[in-house]
């Protein structure tokens, strides 16, 4: 189960093109993501007149063809031709979900069009500006329910077990405690490591002892908002191991942004940028270095993918049996009750309503 009333992630920017409408399915739904003159437009992937694919349409100005029999359709939804036709019925419309891009992303509504809101888009931390840091897109697909893929994002003390490869996360990342606040629409972590040495996975990038901070939010319906940054040897202390001055890091500073997309219930999509600082020790300004960095990070998600869909597969296999929390899962455990009181609201707000069509 999912929220409805949240803005999940459909594709790119880039995906979508001047000609061609783009195929994405979110929650299990079809869509039709194409662009008109002016903005990009949402549609149900299935025409009114014989179920034909809209996604497999052409795109003509503020108009969107079906080129099975050739409907046209405004930006709305509405049917605005019938070739060979002179009466259009009054119903012949399309579902059209609210739209944002955002991050180069292109962002849709899922739930009472009514209630879209782009105030409830993920932004960066304050004090992070996109600007400063030199920034890579990737995404995978994982052929599994978005729940565990969460739950991965819920609990780092993976990170030295699945990432020993990748990030080259030392043990200490498990051991050393997270500071784990509810958020209204999410759950907060906060970590300091001090006298550490950074990661290693880009060796130029190394440095000496150092305070590393870790701070990110994973947000209802799967947004993980992240910062990372070294600060000089003391800094925890100094600011009382609280969220520091985060233009006092020193190296390896990287913001990031991923968010996970349910398909359907067993394929999620997975969408990520990440950015290093341009600054020297950062390395955001040194292309190999960006790219370095987005190599890693597919690396570390194609290694959740592996031990992901692994487990999903398990489940399957043997769906009533229950897992065993550990001190770890705490996490897992708020952000699941959370989205469950969404969940609930929404079901019983949608109750509430009158019923369409009720005769
Ligand atoms: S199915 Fe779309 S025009 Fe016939
Ligand atoms: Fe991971």
């Amino acid at each position: 189960m999912h929220t409805r009333n949240d803005w999940y992630v459909a594709c790119t920017d880039a995906d979508v093109t001047a000609d061609h409408p783009f195929s994405s399915t979110v929650l299990g739904e079809r869509l039709a993501i194409w662009r008109a003159a002016d903005k990009v437009v949402a549609f149900e992937d299935r025409c009114v007149h014989r179920a034909a694919a809209l996604s497999l349409g052409r795109c003509e100005g503020q108009n969107l063809r079906c080129m099975y029999h050739g409907l046209l359709f405004d930006a709305a939804g509405k049917v605005v031709d019938i070739p060979g036709q002179d009466v259009i019925p009054p119903n012949a419309q399309v579902r059209a979900y609210p739209v944002a891009v955002h991050y180069d992303w292109i962002w849709v509504w899922m739930g009472d069009p009514a209630l879209a809101d782009p105030a409830k888009l993920p932004t960066l931390f304050d004090g992070v500006d996109l600007d400063d840091y030199g920034v890579v897109n990737g995404e995978l697909t994982f052929e599994a329910n978005a729940q565990l893929i969460s739950d991965n994002l819920l609990d780092f003390s993976h990170l030295p077990f699945v990432h020993a490869a990748s990030f080259q996360a030392p043990l200490d990342w498990a051991k050393s405690p997270m500071t784990i606040k509810q958020l209204d629409n999410g759950v907060r972590f906060e970590r300091w490591v001090e006298n550490h040495t950074g990661f290693h996975f880009i060796e130029s990038l190394s440095i000496g002892v150092n305070d590393t901070w870790m701070g990110y939010d994973y947000l209802v319906p799967g947004v993980l908002v992240m910062f990372v940054g070294c600060f000089p040897a003391g800094t925890a202390r100094a600011c009382d191991y609280g969220r520091p001055d985060f233009s006092k890091a020193i190296a390896q500073v990287s913001t990031n942004l991923q968010a996970i997309t349910p398909v359907t219930e067993k394929r999620s999509h997975y969408y990520v940028f990440t950015g290093l600082h341009r600054a020297a020790s950062g390395g955001g300004s040194d292309p190999a270095i960006v790219a370095r960095n987005l190599e890693v990070t597919l690396q570390a998600f194609n290694e959740d993918k592996t031990m992901i869909e692994a487990q999903q597969q398990i489940i399957d296999g043997q769906p009533d049996r229950p897992f065993m929390p550990t001190v770890h899962d705490r996490g897992v455990t708020l952000y699941t009750r959370l989205k469950a009181r969404l969940i609930a609201a929404e079901t019983a707000s949608h109750a509430d309503a009158p019923l369409e069509n009720a005769n």
